[in-house]
């Protein structure tokens, strides 16, 4: 069995206005050490798998299996860093980072709790921030010290939900370059949840497409042939970056084709409106 293992996972939202098939039967699985991404439109569903994954909300079917073990509830094994900054105002940079370190090594003597946090936080280049409060900081900064905090609780598996998508460009490739840079230090298991397609394959091994529900599934997995470490520059050119954006492009255009179809009764197949143009925008 593989170290991450999810099967069949079904998820509807019930509300007065009426039940929402969100996922409709997710399969998934992850090696050790390995980093996957899950690409998809908006709305499609992504949210809602990660918080299956961290336990915090329940499955209507199906199964997740994290090192053998069902999950079933949130736990420390598994760290989430999610889409908007999750801090504690009231704490500084260093005092968030400790909160991790303390909830899965409780007993440290304060100078080894202090010397592990700051590794976190120099680990995510904030040494010098590390007295700020969050309202201090700026989002790129925020969003590091949620980094950081996923990292300190050495997480079995660290789930990213839409990390930086909150950010400006150039933000966000600074911080997808450090993630790049942490990973190969650490080889931690990482699913990482993003609507851009470039960063999926800048940061991934492997990459599910997600459909774009309702009842979304995954797309059969795309292996990213780029070897490691991996540059940004030049990496656009290289066959084994196009073969990959262009297999996940066309299954993510053909899944909302099809979509459209199915709800236009059978209708002609329509594209979205600029789907298909050269130069089309890398985010979906
Ligand atoms: N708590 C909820 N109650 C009802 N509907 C929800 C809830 N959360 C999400 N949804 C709906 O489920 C669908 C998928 O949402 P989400 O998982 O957030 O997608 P994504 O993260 O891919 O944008 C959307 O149609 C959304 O409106
Ligand atoms: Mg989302």
């Amino acid at each position: 069995m593989a170290y991450v293992e999810v099967r069949g996972l079904r998820k509807a939202y019930v509300t007065p206005r009426g039940r929402t098939p969100v996922l409709g039967g997710i399969d998934l699985s992850l090696d050790e050490g390995e980093f996957v991404a899950v690409v998809g439109y908006s709305g499609s569903g992504k949210t809602t798998l990660v918080s299956l994954l961290g336990g915090l909300i329940a499955p209507d079917g199906g199964d997740i299996r994290l090192d053998g073990v069902p999950v079933t509830g949130p736990g420390p094994e598994r760290g989430i860093v999610f889409q908007h900054y999750s801090l504690l105002p009231w704490l500084s940079v260093r005092d968030n980072v400790a909160l991790a370190v303390d909830a899965v090594n409780p007993g440290l003597s304060a100078a080894e709790r202090r010397r592990i946090t700051d590794e976190f936080i120099a680990l995510v280049n904030l040494t010098p921030a590390a007295w700020k409060r969050p309202r201090e900081l700026s989002g790129g900064m925020r969003q590091r010290v949620a980094v950081a905090r996923g990292l300190a609780m050495r997480p079995k598996l660290l789930l990213m939900d839409e990390p930086f998508s909150a950010l400006d460009a150039l933000t966000r490739a600074t911080l997808q370059d450090e993630l790049l840079r942490i990973w190969g230090e650490r080889r931690s298991t990482v699913i990482l949840i993003t609507n851009d397609v470039d960063e999926a394959i800048l940061l991934a091994d492997r990459i599910y497409p997600m459909t774009p529900g309702p009842d979304a599934v995954l797309g059969p997995a795309i292996e990213v042939g780029l070897p490691r470490p991996r540059q940004r520059r030049h990496m656009s050119l290289e066959p084994a970056y196009q073969k990959a954006r262009r297999a996940l492009v066309d299954f993510l255009r053909s899944s909302v084709s099809e979509r459209e179809a199915a709800t236009t009764e059978g209708g002609p197949r329509q594209m979205r409106p600029g789907s298909g143009t050269p130069g089309s925008p890398m985010e979906v």
